[in-house]
């Protein structure tokens, strides 16, 4: 039997603004993972992914390309050069929340390909992971900047451009998140698609917005670098500001930031596609129970804590 994991992933900073080319900060969230577990079945059985905790058994013989689990077990078989349908029981689990921005289905495909190589005895590094699973993140997000796969697949903060190697980073000092979830799903594809519309309705007025993100995310990097918390809190700020701008935001969004900054959380931004999904809140140990308490009762649905670094 072999089992492989992959953690969720929350941006930092940059989001959006990154499928157009600008840089964004992503980091890992460890409190929550997919599993990908492979057992040999009988001679001839062939190949089964079930998920059972969406209901999904999937014979890979006669399931269709389209489905993103599907298409990235094919691939990665294709990559080692196993035969297409060997007789495996693939079983995967994951306790991230889907469509809430942090990674679920990046997640499932990395712990996916990991666990192949794994079974078939093979090493595989981090940016052949990438590569495999972005194949089914074109699936979830149609036009992805390519940073979900990335730092699932690497495992640690990482600096992103769309289209380089990302650079893998440790900030300078641990920093604490609360990451708090609307109770809203919100497809990633849809938001990306919808800024795509503005973008194409009014293209120097949104680069003007995606230009104004990435320098943000510059210096956001520089304050990470210096340990500068209180910095960096401001910038979600102003990163929030303009995710609003591009319409990404929304009024749940907007009550749990406000009702984080006003118990004490250095600065709030939503993460990730928005509209619903998470808000991260930059907390200290002395704000950290204030910020939780205050998303609780203003409408968080779920609450993860998460410190980065150090
Ligand atoms: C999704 O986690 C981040 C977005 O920027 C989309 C992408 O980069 O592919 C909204």
């Amino acid at each position: 039997m072999t089992i492989a994991t992959a953690p969720g992933k929350i941006i930092l900073a940059g989001e959006h603004a990154v499928v157009y080319g600008q840089p964004a900060i992503a980091v890992p969230v460890w409190q929550v993972a997919a599993t990908a577990t492979i057992e040999d079945a009988a001679p001839g059985a062939g190949c089964t992914l079930l998920a059972p905790d969406v209901d999904l058994c999937l014979p890979l013989a006669t399931s269709n390309e389209i489905q993103p689990l599907v298409l990235v077990t094919r691939l990665t078989l294709q990559a080692l050069a196993l035969p297409p349908n060997p007789d495996w029981q693939i079983t995967l689990r994951s306790t991230i929340p889907i469509a809430s921005g942090l990674g679920s289905g990046a997640a499932l495909s990395a712990a996916l390909v990991k666990a192949i190589y794994a079974h078939a005895g093979r090493a595989v590094d981090p940016a052949t992971v990438s590569a495999l699973v972005f194949e089914s993140e074109r699936y979830y997000h149609g036009t992805p900047s390519g940073i979900d796969n990335t730092v699932i697949a690497y495992g640690q903060p990482v600096w992103f451009v769309k289209g380089t190697p990302p650079t893998p980073f440790t900030p300078c000092a641990p920093f604490t998140l609360v990451i708090a979830h609307s109770g809203l799903a919100a497809p990633t594809k849809e938001t990306v698609g919808d800024v795509r519309q503005a973008w194409q309705a009014d293209p120097a007025h949104f680069e003007g917005i995606f230009n104004e993100i990435g320098k943000i995310v510059h210096q956001a990097r520089t304050a990470l670098e210096a340990g500068q918390l209180a910095n960096l809190g401001e910038l979600f700020n102003r990163n929030q500001a303009l995710l609003e701008a591009i319409g990404v935001s929304s009024p749940i969004l907007t009550t749990l930031i406000d009702a984080a900054c006003r118990a004490g959380a250095l600065g709030a931004k939503l993460s990730g596609g928005g509209r619903g999904g998470n808000i991260i809140a930059l907390v200290t140990a002395e704000t950290q129970t204030a910020v939780q308490q205050a998303l609780l009762s203003a409408g968080a649905h779920s609450i993860i804590v998460t410190t980065v670094g150090g």
